[in-house]
């Protein structure tokens, strides 16, 4: 009989991309300050206001385009390729950092910046750089293009598949999250009742840090590779 191989799961968020220089929601300044999360990341604030949900992802979009992987996204992709076992790396941002630093078949539960999406018949397609109210769908022609965003009072994609790998995870890490926001916030909890254990890797002890068995703390492009390296060698 073959022995189980190992499976280790990681959820990042924006803390994992803030030194790549895209800011983060929560930490002082963060984007959650400066924009009223009912306006711009709620399907009624799109309803209300579709341009300045628009010229709001527009400037992420563009953003996101141009920043770099950073020494974390690429540590995560060195692990995921050297690494004896199965690394499944979930992530609840929407840029494409991930990829760019060499990670595969990422699971953005938040969707992507690079996308786009029809709100009349969900067909989706790769976001042009701007879009505007007026951006029809090229299956349906309907001018009901939205970014392909998980918004708040919505369901993240990929749940069945997060929870399936959550059951056989025999290592679960969250990186660069302030654990605020569900169900990304509950997969410590889900891992933990499958038998995992449990590392948070976070400049700071996020508001859950009990709730993991270790730690790490400090910049991601620091204790990531830092973590990577102590577990390849
Ligand atoms: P937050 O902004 O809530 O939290 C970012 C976390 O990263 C905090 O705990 C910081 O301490 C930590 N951090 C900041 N800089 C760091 C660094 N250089 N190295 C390591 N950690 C660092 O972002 P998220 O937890 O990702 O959802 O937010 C979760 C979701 O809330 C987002 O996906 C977004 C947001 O509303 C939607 O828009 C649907």
């Amino acid at each position: 009989m073959q022995a189980k191989r190992e499976k280790i799961v990681i959820l990042t968020g924006a803390g994992i991309s803030a030194e790549s220089g895209l800011g983060t929601f929560r930490d002082e300044g963060g984007l959650w300050a400066q924009h009223a999360i009912e306006d711009v990341a709620t399907p009624e604030g799109f309803a209300r206001n579709p341009r300045l949900v628009h010229d709001f992802y527009n400037a992420r979009r563009i953003q996101a385009a141009e920043a770099k992987a950073n020494k974390a996204h690429q540590a995560l992709a060195q692990l995921q390729e050297h690494f004896p076992g199965e690394v499944v790396i979930v992530t609840q941002n929407v840029d494409s950092l991930h990829e760019k630093g060499g990670a595969r078949n990422v699971i953005h539960m938040h969707g992507v910046l690079e996308g786009a999406l029809c709100a009349t018949c969900d067909h989706r397609w790769p976001a042009p750089d701007e879009m505007e109210p007026e951006t029809t769908c090229p299956h349906s022609s309907a001018p009901s293009a939205r970014p392909d965003i998980v918004w708040f009072g919505e369901i993240p994609y990929a749940m069945e598949e997060i929870e399936a790998h959550l059951s056989e995870a025999s290592l679960f890490v969250a990186i660069g999250t302030s654990a605020q926001v569900y169900p990304a916030a509950g997969f410590v909890e889900a891992a933990r009742s499958f038998g995992a254990e449990t590392l948070e890797i976070n400049l700071e002890p996020s508001d859950l840090a009990n709730r993991f068995h270790s730690h790490r703390f400090g910049p991601a492009t620091e204790t990531v590779p830092e973590w990577v390296a102590a577990l390849l060698t």
